[in-house]
């Protein structure tokens, strides 16, 4: 083994040492507070060991990992700690900035000057209401029905800290201060994510956050993401981040050996929208359309944006079945497009496999996790229907293996009988 390997691998069995809650590896538990993938809670994330026990089980190892649905980038992420040059693909411009920020190489002391730089700035900037007025107005207090996320003061902090920022001229130095804000956000407003959308806190009125929570919060993870960076950031330098839509992104990806990803499941959650913080308050969507063309880029997992669920990839015995069982209850579903939505999903996904089986090496991997639904009283396998379309179009099965079992919704009762399945299929000649 070379000596930069023997140090690339000491690097990462320090990293994932920290990994100590016993947990699923298709969960984000085991990963919440390790150094970068702390950076931005990301419930949707899997654990950086579900990456690394696929890599070493392999006979050769790669050169080349793809994530097409890269999230807050942990298959990168440990790619990069593995000395394997990762690909990742991310519609969510504050996610691909996310994953983009912890790809990059940074000098300390530019970090260290921007802090200080922020810190002396921030005072000067003024805030209008017209700056106020560009955002929806629950963000800022008198909000709607006597409902808002930030108090007026910490909102004019919030957007002072932002115009800093945005002044920043080095783009790296700039997308990390951006990714530190983003990650207070949520923590320091009177909402938290709740299943598929945001939730007032119990007694939030009594208990907002002030300018000082912030300002501590913000000091705090800025420094954990310095602290990080120092200890870390030798891992291997390269990557490729695509940002935009993996359907559209993936003819621009030349070739892969091994691709591990987690797409949304088909159950109507819809990320944009959990992300609409963050997205708004950091510039990168500007308006109602902006925000529903960013919705119609995403993987046709749910049904918020009217668009058209025309399957014509998709070949599965198992998604007919359903696609008809939904159907005949379709007058009973929350939502009229939930069947045509399901069919949609799995033509995207069979879109995509279809353009990544003329890239991937002839003795190239590719490992799928992915979660069954649930309407009504009709499952959708997600997995099985998965396998027979990759079956369809030149794959073959190496390994299906239940990782937990997932709740229905609360619609369905909350029971904890949804299979999470990794599927792991490869060129079949
Ligand atoms: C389950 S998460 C992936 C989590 C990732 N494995 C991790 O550990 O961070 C699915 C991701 O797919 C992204 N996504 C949805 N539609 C997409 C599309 N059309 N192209 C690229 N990314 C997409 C979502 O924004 C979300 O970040």
């Amino acid at each position: 083994m070379s000596t930069s390997l023997a140090n690339q691998e000491n690097l990462f069995d320090k990293w994932v040492d920290q990994l100590k809650v016993e947990a699923p590896h298709s969960s984000n538990q085991p990963s919440i507070n390790l150094p970068y993938q702390r950076w931005f809670r990301f419930k949707e994330a899997y654990s950086p060991q579900l990456v690394s026990d696929i890599v070493s089980s392999l006979e050769t190892r790669p050169v080349t990992v793809l994530d097409p649905f890269g999230g807050c980038g942990t298959t990168a992420v440990t790619c990069q700690f593995l000395g394997i040059t990762p690909t990742a693909i991310e519609v969510n411009p504050f996610l691909a900035d996310l994953t983009q920020s912890k790809l990059s190489q940074y000098d300390l002391n530019d970090l260290k000057s921007a802090k200080l730089d922020l810190l002396q700035a921030v005072d000067r900037i003024h805030i209008t209401q017209k700056d106020i007025d560009k955002y929806p107005p629950t963000f800022c207090e008198p909000g709607i029905k006597d409902r808002w996320l930030f108090s007026e003061a910490l909102f004019h902090r919030i957007l002072q800290y932002k115009a800093v920022i945005n002044s920043f001229e080095d783009q790296d130095v700039k997308r990390l201060f951006k990714v530190v804000l983003g990650s207070c956000l949520i923590p320091v407003s009177n909402v938290l994510i709740d299943g598929k959308g945001r939730k007032y806190r119990k007694n939030w009125l009594e208990n907002q956050s002030k300018v000082d929570d912030f300002e501590e919060l913000f000091l705090q993870k800025l420094d954990e993401v310095i602290c990080d960076i120092r200890e870390y950031g030798a891992k291997t330098r390269d990557f490729n981040l695509l940002k935009g839509d993996c359907r559209e992104q993936i003819k621009n990806v030349q070739s892969f050996d091994l691709s591990i990803f987690s797409p949304p499941y088909p159950n109507t959650f819809d990320y944009t929208d959990v992300y609409n913080v963050e997205l708004w308050i950091l510039d990168y969507i500007k308006s109602n359309e902006q925000c529903l063309s960013l919705r119609s880029e995403t993987l046709r997992s749910h049904v918020q944006v009217k668009r058209d669920y025309g399957n014509i990839y998709a070949k599965s015995f198992l998604l007919e079945q359903v696609e008809k069982q939904l159907k005949e209850i379709e007058q009973n579903l929350w939502h009229k497009d939930i069947p045509s939505m399901v069919g949609a999903y799995f033509s995207d996904l069979g879109g995509l496999l279809m353009e990544m089986r003329t890239k991937i090496a002839v003795d190239g991997n590719i490992i799928m996790v992915v979660g069954d639904s649930a309407y009504k009283s009709i499952r959708v396998p997600v997995a099985d229907i998965l396998e027979e379309i990759a079956i369809s179009i030149g794959y073959k099965t190496h390994k299906k293996e239940v990782l937990r079992k997932l709740r229905t919704s609360y619609q369905q009762g909350r029971r904890q009988d949804l299979d999470e399945t990794m599927l792991w299929v490869v060129p079949s000649s």
